[in-house]
């Protein structure tokens, strides 16, 4: 499709190139996701535009005006694609379905396409990638990955600005309830489920878990992966990507599973 080219252009000249959660990539997905749960009646072109555009502003979790984001990012993608001169009469569902696509902003959804766009960037939040994105932003922002002696909250309250393995309890496994569309549903429960075994790897004390959480943590200076060849199928592991410091672990069971688990979501 025409936008896809064109979009992919603007973005590679003015995207974020620091954070990985928030990448190109970031962005592709969540096209391609919409594509495969966008139910009949939805317009791919609005669905494109809001995908590629949908974080154009994206402030801090920690940011005052956070809430804010989506707004501003709905502003300047109808400011660009009014000069990319893409068709008017989709602006305003384009807005929509950016400004709806976030928590924070307390929208509900009225359009199909605005439906499958948010739940298309929520499934990301979910499975091998979201822990990859949760995991990597907790680093970035510091935060202890998880209680020493209380991993689950069990007996204190929880609190994600401290421990990043508790946003996994106040936020993502509640997730897959939220999910607009019925696609969405059925992929967000699966991925629930792998970030279910992931929490308990780690509180069984699994070496392969703990691996993965600390190569995570750590990495959050790098980019999640290569962006051509993600499993370095066809060159050597290079270190500026999380994931190829995990190949290099790939011996490690629950490693491998990750990785399996990530390429499935990815590829
Ligand atoms: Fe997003």
């Amino acid at each position: 499709m025409k936008w896809e080219r064109e979009f992919e252009n603007y973005l590679t000249l003015h995207g974020h190139k620091t954070d990985a959660a928030h990448d190109l990539a970031h962005f592709r997905r969540v096209y391609k996701t919409g594509l495969k749960i966008a139910e009949e009646g939805a317009d791919v072109e609005v669905l494109i535009a809001a995908a590629y555009f949908h974080d154009l502003v994206s402030l801090p979790k920690n940011h005052p005006e956070r809430h804010l984001s989506s707004l501003l990012a709905a502003q300047a993608a109808e400011k660009i694609l009014t000069a990319m001169g893409f068709p008017t009469e989709k602006l305003k569902p384009v807005f929509h379905a950016i400004h709806a696509h976030s928590f924070s902003a307390k929208v509900e959804p009225q359009t199909v396409e605005a439906k499958i766009v948010q739940d298309a960037d929520r499934i990301e939040a979910l499975g091998a990638l979201g822990i990859l994105r949760c995991l990597y932003t907790g680093g970035k922002l510091k935060r202890t990955p998880y209680h020493p002696t209380d991993l689950f909250g069990k007996k204190r309250p929880l609190n994600d600005e401290l421990y990043t393995i508790d946003h996994f309890f106040i936020k993502l496994f509640k997730l897959k309830d939220l999910f607009q569309t019925k696609k969405g549903r059925a992929l967000a429960a699966l991925r629930t489920e792998f970030l279910q075994e992931f929490v308990e790897k780690l509180a069984a004390d699994e070496a392969g878990a703990h691996r993965i959480l600390r190569v995570i943590t750590d990495g959050h200076q790098k980019s999640f992966f290569h962006s051509l060849d993600p499993f370095a199928k066809n060159r050597k592991l290079e270190n500026e990507y999380i994931v190829d410091e995990l190949l290099a672990d790939n011996k490690d069971l629950f490693i491998s599973k990750f990785l399996a688990q990530l390429k499935d979501e990815i590829l």
